[in-house]
């Protein structure tokens, strides 16, 4: 168990009543590269880990495509228990999970943080975001003490409902991944992966 982990928590009722488990961050606490998601899902409350749904298998092969691969990042959500019937998270359960994220992000400490989907681009940066507008960009963001730097994403469900979504999807992973000096090959095949393009 990481040092970040939540263990208990009942700051949210209908979260609570939801819920099978927590759903903590997962990947190396020295990742250089951090993604924030919005809310565990089903098959995340099932299995304890975030994005192992089918919008973790967009994520695993187009982080594989861009260069880490999911093993060398960091991922978590704003909140950390399914909400009922995948609803967006509250205000209220934003702000109550806030500080577990907080102190993820400066244990972590990553060089870039990536946003994926409005939820988090939002929760991040405090202004209403158009994500889809928005993404590939590269902002700043005060969280907590700390300030990072931020790379706006589409989420990677987007891409499962629109085609056209999965090339900015995709754009917007590599600039984060080059921003954070992850691009090279981890997984010591010897293949670049920005050569598969
Ligand atoms: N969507 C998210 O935002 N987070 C997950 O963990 C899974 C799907």
């Amino acid at each position: 168990m990481d040092q970040v982990d939540v263990t208990a928590c009942e700051r949210c009722p209908a979260l609570v009543d939801c819920r099978s488990r927590i759903v903590n961050g997962d990947g190396p606490l020295d990742a250089d590269l951090c993604l924030v998601g919005e809310a565990p899902g089903a098959r995340e409350d099932e299995e304890g880990r975030p994005f192992v749904g089918r919008s973790g298998s967009v994520l695993d092969e187009v982080l594989r495509e861009v260069g880490p691969g999911r093993e060398a990042v960091r991922i978590v959500n704003c909140v950390r228990c399914r909400p009922p019937e995948n609803r967006d998270p509250s205000a209220g359960e934003l702000a109550n999970c806030r500080s577990y994220l907080e102190r993820e992000l400066a244990a972590v400490d990553p060089a870039v943080v990536v946003t994926l989907g409005k939820v988090p681009a939002e929760h991040l940066l405090g202004e209403s975001v158009a994500v889809t507008k928005a993404a590939g960009g590269v902002r700043e963001a005060r969280v907590g003490d700390r300030s990072y730097r931020v790379v706006v994403s589409v989420h990677p469900a987007a891409t499962l409902y629109d085609d056209t979504q999965r090339e900015p999807f995709e754009a917007a992973l590599a600039t984060a991944a080059d921003l954070a000096g992850v691009t090279d090959d981890t997984d010591g095949d010897g293949q670049s992966r920005l050569g598969e393009f």
